[in-house]
């Protein structure tokens, strides 16, 4: 039974506390293209199913071990099966998956930060012949610059960390998000405005089935659990400080809510403007550094400093919020489960990851590292890999099977329902035959594939 601790403040903090963890880089440059490659509406309705049916199922899972237990994510699973504690180590590969992630996490959003000064700087505007690509290029291999903006970035990190979870990570959630939704809601305003800005439209939302892929099926469900932040352990450290009168069913649900019409809002933000621009749709770190910044260049001098900047900072506050939770669920399970201060273990383990994020950021692509490589891989590579790929599905599998099949059905009767004072929803019983059936032969059938396409 979970022992009193300093947790959220209410409901509302705690929304968007987890909102922002799982509002990130993935809901900017990877939910809109996915959408668009896979066959625009009718990819979307496929991520809607995905993301409500079993993300959310995820989620709620996480929310109620944490919630229960009182414990972040190696303790947690250990002190619900006492006689059991070899389920920690389900904990302990979130926390593994969560440094891998946050290291290359931090890299990325180092390069948003640098964008951010150059659009609202001017620089980015007169960039050479407007060759973004060898602009990024010659960015990303230099030494100086990345390493200067992934210190800085993980600095504000820390410092919301250190400022706890009420005074420091709610009330920077309760700052940040809305802020992020009135930037998200100004670009759009301006895509939609554009000439030509239709064909954007048609691309992402016009249902064309015959694009819906086997392979595209798989990548939207793996955006739907990436997006959700589940299967790390983040959103169990999470639930052990949400409100005891919070309904969890309704949390989750808002989480997922939020986290979805803001990457539908970031792909209407994104695409009318790049084919009113006569420019192709990409994902990823292109589309952010290559394509975006010539769509910017061409709204003018001030359209391109306000509309670039108002992007990347929005990029670096989607960033930021998730790069909190991430660095909170690692410094959460080692100093519960080594008994160490809170506190002094997220600055130890801040030095530990700004170590790791400079060996990544100087092994990109061309970068003075980047003749470092294992099987014609470099490290920057390796964490890009190993971090959005099987970790956290066989950790959000494991969780799900402790869920399902090994909490007590009772316990998360009595957690879902805050003790018989909330009425838990009808659809509870299909709720169950999702967690127990549903979610696992999901995360199964995508590790299976996932292994089988390498
Ligand atoms: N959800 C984040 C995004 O969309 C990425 C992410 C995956 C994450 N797992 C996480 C963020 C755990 C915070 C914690 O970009």
């Amino acid at each position: 039974m979970a022992e009193n601790k300093t947790g959220f403040s209410s409901s509302f903090g705690a929304i968007m506390a987890a909102a922002g963890s799982a509002i990130g880089l993935g809901n900017i440059w990877r939910f809109p293209y996915i959408c668009g490659k896979y066959g625009g509406g009718a990819a979307l309705i496929l991520y809607i199913a995905f993301v409500f049916l079993i993300g959310m199922t995820l989620l709620l899972s996480e929310l109620v071990i944490g919630r229960r237990s009182g414990h972040a994510a190696i303790q947690a699973y250990a002190s619900l099966k006492p006689k059991r504690p070899q389920w920690r180590y389900v904990g302990v590969l979130g926390v593994v998956a969560c440094v891998l992630i946050l290291s290359t996490y931090m890299v990325v959003s180092g390069w948003t930060l640098n964008y951010f000064w150059e659009s609202v700087s001017g620089a980015l505007s007169s960039v050479e012949d407007g060759d973004y690509a060898a602009h990024f290029g010659a960015f990303a291999s230099s030494v100086t610059a990345p390493v200067a903006c992934l210190i800085v970035f993980a600095v504000l990190t820390l410092v919301v960390v250190l400022g706890g979870v009420q005074s420091g990570i709610e009330k920077a959630s309760k700052i940040l998000m809305p802020v992020l939704l009135v930037l998200v809601l100004l670009l759009c305003v301006r895509s939609l405005t554009l000439p030509g800005a239709s064909k954007g439209l048609y691309y992402l939302f016009h249902p064309d089935f015959s694009l819906l892929t086997w392979e595209g099926v798989l990548a939207i469900l793996g955006q739907a659990l990436f997006s959700l932040s589940v299967g790390m352990g983040v959103m169990v450290a999470y639930g052990s400080y949400l409100p005891k009168g919070d309904n969890l069913f309704r949390s989750a649900m808002w989480i997922t809510g939020c986290d979805t019409a803001i990457a539908v809002l970031a792909g209407v933000a994104i695409f009318p403007a790049v084919f009113a621009c006569g420019q192709s749709p990409e994902g990823g770190p292109g589309l952010v550094f290559n394509v975006l910044p010539v769509v910017f260049n061409s709204l003018g001098s001030v359209g391109s400093v306000v509309f670039g900047g108002a992007f990347f900072l929005l990029l670096a506050v989607a960033a930021l919020t998730s790069a909190i939770s991430l660095l909170e669920g690692i410094a959460a399970g080692f100093s519960e489960s080594l008994h160490t201060d809170h506190k002094r273990t997220a600055v130890v383990v801040t030095v530990g990851l700004m170590v790791l994020g400079v060996l990544i950021a100087l092994s990109f692509e061309g970068g003075v590292l980047s003749g470092i490589r294992l099987a014609d891989m470099t490290i920057f590579d390796w964490f890009d890999k190993l971090s959005g790929a099987y970790l956290p599905s066989i950790c959000a599998l494991l969780t799900i099977l402790f869920f399902g099949w090994f909490m007590k059905k009772d316990d998360i009767e009595d957690e879902l329902s805050n003790h018989g004072t909330v009425r838990t929803p009808w659809f509870k019983v299909f709720y169950y035959f999702l967690v127990r059936f549903v979610a696992p032969l999901a995360l199964v059938v995508s590790l299976v594939a996932g292994i089988w396409g390498e």
